[in-house]
């Protein structure tokens, strides 16, 4: 069971609206710093193409607010997509209007059309259906593949679908929920989570949903810090959620009891502040972290520790880096867990931006087995929360 593919439906002269995940990165001078997230789409359109459907793509890129910024058209990505695609992409610069239903009705099967940056209109965000209804206008399918913003209950993902009598996943979306999916209910023994990143409160969510269900978490990044102080342990200047200190002993209590290895940073890279160039100290085991400095990086004996339990796992889920890895001096945690996480044979799973970039300049990134093109939407999956943008789909 899962829910409806592509492939099991007739899209042949049939006009689908595509909802995809275009929001990558841009530069100030309007180049794509990043398309994997337009090549990872590029499966669907073909497929879509090649069955003969008139193809309508569309997506958001940032947060422009509802209304409409020239840096945040989506014009780049239509040039980007016809190169990578080898079809020329129409774009008008419009979402909805007589514009673009003059350029619907006169697509011919295996044309793609790219509408304009979603958010450009305050009724995407608002979920509004009337906007969810001229965005369906002279739609037969409806095909979601932005599993990035399936989290979110915007028109392009949930009112719209109401108005579109056949709806199914993309192939991209597939993979995610079959992945992230299987971690959640059926994974094997010897389950590793990795989590790191700067704050406790955005992976606590899924350390909650995947206790029950992992052998070990490693816990790396501020987030540590967290944990630590909670222990009772000095931590110098490190950054805290004061707030979380009693949820974060309760987590290590319900470890225990559970029988699951929460293991946390035994030393770290530490100095004043996170910048390069900049004084560091190795704090040991055993060592305080001294009172004006704070930990931005997980030190080797941790680095060594985490990577004998990643090397030993059958399924490894990483996200969130584990130090300041932007700076080289705080890196080698960081880039130590992604060698190490490719070196293992275990199924590997790596979400979230950071932890994604790590992996791609350590330049492991065809080591890992899914790379989850989801930020926000990741967490949310592996915390088990409702996802709008999958729950709306046909079962198969
Ligand atoms: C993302 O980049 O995580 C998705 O595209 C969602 O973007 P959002 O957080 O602005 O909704």
């Amino acid at each position: 069971m899962g829910k409806k593919s592509i492939e099991k439906i007739d899209v042949s002269g049939k006009m689908v609206f595509l909802r995809n995940d275009f929001n990558v990165p841009i530069f100030k001078t309007g180049e794509i710093t990043d398309d994997s997230r337009i090549t990872a789409s590029l499966k669907t359109i073909r497929h879509l193409l090649e069955n003969g459907a008139k193809v309508v793509c569309s997506s958001h890129l940032g947060r422009p607010g509802g209304v409409k910024k020239e840096e945040l058209t989506l014009r780049t990505v239509a040039e980007k997509l016809s190169q990578l695609i080898g079809v020329k992409v129409i774009f008008n610069g419009e979402i909805t209007g007589d514009e673009v239903d003059n350029i619907k009705s006169g697509m011919k099967p295996g044309e793609i059309f790219l509408l304009e940056n979603l958010r450009f209109d305050p009724r995407e965000k608002a979920n509004n259906d009337e906007f969810g209804k001229e965005l369906a206008k002279g739609i037969d399918i409806y095909v979601n593949d932005a599993f990035g913003s399936s989290h979110r209950k915007h028109a392009s993902i949930s009112a719209i679908t109401k108005y579109i009598p056949v709806s199914a996943a993309g192939f991209l979306l597939k993979q995610e929920i079959d992945f992230l999916g299987m971690a959640i209910t059926n994974p094997p023994e010897n389950f590793t989570l990795i989590l790191g990143g700067a704050k406790v409160s955005d992976k606590i969510p899924i350390i909650k949903n995947l206790i029950k269900k992992t052998d070990t978490i490693l816990i790396g990044g501020a987030m540590a810090y967290t944990f630590l102080k909670a222990k009772g342990i000095d931590i110098g200047k490190s950054l805290v959620e004061e707030d979380l200190t009693g949820m974060c002993k309760d987590i290590i209590e319900e470890a225990e009891n559970k029988g699951v290895k929460l293991l946390l940073p035994v030393d770290h890279i530490a100095a004043i502040k996170a910048e390069p160039n900049i004084t560091i100290r190795m704090v040991n085991r055993g060592e305080e972290i001294p009172p004006e400095m704070m930990g931005l990086d997980i030190g080797f004996e941790t680095q060594e520790i985490y990577k004998n339990v990643i090397l030993k796992s059958n399924l490894i889920i990483w996200n969130g880096p584990m130090g300041v890895f932007e700076i080289d001096t705080f890196s080698g945690g960081t880039f130590g867990i992604a060698e190490a996480v490719a070196e293992s044979e275990a199924t590997s799973i790596v979400g979230g931006g950071d932890s994604v970039s790590a992996v791609n300049l350590a330049a492991v990134n065809n080591k890992i087995t899914h790379i989850s093109t989801g930020g926000g939407a990741s967490i949310k999956f592996l915390a088990g929360e409702i996802m709008p943008g999958i729950e709306n789909l046909p079962e198969e």
